[in-house]
């Protein structure tokens, strides 16, 4: 379905030749020095009602604690400012997972560790986003809860609706989702508590520096 967003998708200024990037006096490395850490992405994928949002909330109250600078984006949230007006077609969501792997870039360049939970449930879309950011910046972490569990949780009873059809092209439904093959970190969030799935999260940052100038 065609989204009703007005707003021309290609940027045509670019297109034009008359908009030049200009460099910050400022770098990402003294923007992140300051902040004593290393900034990245933590990308949380998986279905709705997977437990992404909750375990990405907990480890952003973690890394708080560690007196580091965070910036949580969340799929819903966002869908009410910044993508409103995006639908869930496969196109959309395509546009959705852009917008939000641009922005982070740009949060990553603030020096910040970024934390996203959207579905994103398209693996060539989570790959752009890797490719924008440098080695090593994007972390791929993929929150795992079978289809029944989160359809058992259904936390926002959309499962329900989506099942009665009255929500079309629902994930897991009649929508495709695409596991990631090798993420950086795969959280069995069927298996184990919130607070060891924060964790293992923060000890993957630790043991690769992230926490560290
Ligand atoms: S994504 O596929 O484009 O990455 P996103 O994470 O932004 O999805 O939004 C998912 C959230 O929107 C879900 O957690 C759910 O609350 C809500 N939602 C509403 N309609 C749908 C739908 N058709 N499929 C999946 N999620 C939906």
């Amino acid at each position: 379905m065609k989204s009703p967003n007005p707003e021309p998708r290609t940027p045509n200024s670019v297109a034009s030749g008359n908009v030049v990037w200009h460099d910050h006096h400022v770098t990402k490395a003294e923007r992140a020095q300051i902040k004593q850490q290393k900034p990245c992405i933590l990308w949380f994928t998986g279905l709705s009602g997977s437990g992404k949002s909750t375990i990405a909330n907990a480890v952003e109250a973690a890394l708080l604690e560690q007196k580091k600078h965070t910036y949580l984006l969340d799929g819903d949230n966002i869908r009410m400012g910044l993508n409103k007006g995006l639908t869930f077609s496969d196109e959309d969501r395509i546009e959705n997972i852009r917008r939000i792997g641009e922005v982070s870039k740009l949060f990553v360049d603030a020096g910040l560790i970024v934390l996203t939970a959207f579905i994103s449930p398209f693996q060539k879309d989570r790959d752009m986003v890797r490719q924008l950011v440098e080695e090593g910046e994007f972390i791929e972490v993929f929150v795992d809860t079978p289809l029944e569990v989160c359809e058992q949780r259904d936390p926002k009873g959309l499962y329900k609706k989506a099942r009665k059809g009255e929500i079309p092209n629902f994930t897991g439904i009649d929508s495709p989702y695409e596991a990631p093959d090798t993420p950086e970190i795969h959280i069995k969030n069927d298996k184990i508590s919130i607070e060891d799935a924060v964790l293992q999260v923060i000890n993957y940052l630790k043991k690769k520096n992230y926490l560290d100038a």
